[in-house]
């Protein structure tokens, strides 16, 4: 197999037994396969094989130093590829099948590639709850390594669509279960330390880390003013994969906006009432789900630019200000 080039005809096959018989097949033979997650969709592939991980940068045009999430069926697979303190299995105990990752120290001759690790001496693990990569990682047998299914730099996908509009003819298929659930990418935790906000909230990573007896140390390792100002430089000493301009559509955005300039596709939310509305009652879970779709589609819409309405900081609208931030940053 060589480069993408001629480019592949990429496929979108309805989940079920026959798209996950033809994924399987797929990733045996060293190919990368989106499937869906309930936070976004996964461009999955075989985290033991440095071939196969090779063409899921390749496909997305990734840089290399930016490591991979690797998912795995259960807790079991989990701790026979890192190591877990007391606090990490309480949160896998609390929140796995879900939208949490852990990233942990690997254990040696775990058989993963050092393309997935970046040669880190961590790995990022998550055991997702969504029937599609479940049904593939029981399929396969293999932890999948998956960073989301766009191409580098692009709006994370929440649909088959949005995988096929940055990564068509760079892949040869993609199962297609609809929209996913939560709508952004998945929490990740160091030590107790939020690295990425996601579903699972502040509050919640709190409670489970205080019970196991380890407090919650908030992003102590990248305050968020310097995150945002300094981007890429200061966030690649913890987590090399938040650079600042990750989740950008190809717009300039402004954020806390309650009145739309003549030239911007407003993003409502709540009572500022937009082009299109997050969520119209102000349900915070509501507009996490519609963000990334709201997004693919202002980016589309005419208009040169994009604003978007105050959304409060509380629970998950924590981790949507994240991603509108970065979105904003350029
Ligand atoms: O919800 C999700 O997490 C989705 C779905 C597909 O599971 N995946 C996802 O993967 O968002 P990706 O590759 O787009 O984001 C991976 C993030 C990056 O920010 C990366 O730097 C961080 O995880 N990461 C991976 N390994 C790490 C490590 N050893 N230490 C710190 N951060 C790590
Ligand atoms: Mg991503």
């Amino acid at each position: 197999m060589t480069a993408p080039n001629p480019p592949f005809e990429t496929r979108t096959l309805p989940y079920g037994k026959a798209a996950i018989v033809e994924a399987a097949r797929l990733i045996a033979a060293g190919e990368p396969v989106a499937v869906p997650t309930e936070t976004v969709y996964g461009l999955a592939a075989n985290a033991t094989d440095s071939a196969a991980v090779a063409r899921i940068y390749a496909a997305k045009g990734r840089p290399s130093f930016n490591p991979l999430i690797v998912h795995v069926a259960d807790l079991a697979a989990a701790e026979r590829i890192a190591l877990f303190d007391k606090s990490a299995r309480a949160l896998a105990a609390a929140f796995w099948p879900g939208p949490l990752t852990l990233v942990l120290p690997l254990r040696t001759g775990a058989g993963i590639s050092a393309a997935v690790t970046a040669g880190l001496g961590t790995i990022a693990l998550r055991v997702p709850a969504h029937r599609a990569m479940q049904a593939l990682l029981a399929a396969t047998g293999k932890p999948l390594a998956a960073p989301s299914a766009n191409a580098s730099n692009r709006i994370s996908p929440t649909r088959a669509e949005h995988v096929l509009a940055t990564l068509g003819g760079r892949i040869t298929l993609i199962v297609d279960d609809g929209p996913t659930s939560a709508g952004l990418e998945s929490t990740i935790v160091k030590d107790c330390t939020i690295l990425r906000p996601g579903p699972i909230t502040e509050p919640d990573i709190s409670a489970v880390c205080s019970r196991a007896g380890a407090g919650l140390k908030l992003r102590a390792a990248i305050p968020e003013s310097q995150e945002s100002r300094l981007g890429a430089s200061s966030a690649k000493i913890v987590a090399p994969g938040q650079l600042a301009s990750h989740y950008a559509p190809s717009k300039p955005l402004r954020l806390n906006i309650l009145k739309a300039g003549l030239d911007e596709w407003l993003i409502g939310f709540g009572p500022v009432k937009g082009d299109e509305t997050l969520s119209v009652s102000g349900d915070l879970a509501e507009a996490a789900a519609n963000l990334f779709a709201a997004l693919h589609r202002a980016d589309a819409a005419p208009g040169r630019r994009i604003a978007v309405a105050p959304i409060p900081e509380t629970g998950i609208g924590a981790a949507i200000n994240d991603r509108l931030r970065r979105a904003a940053y350029r």
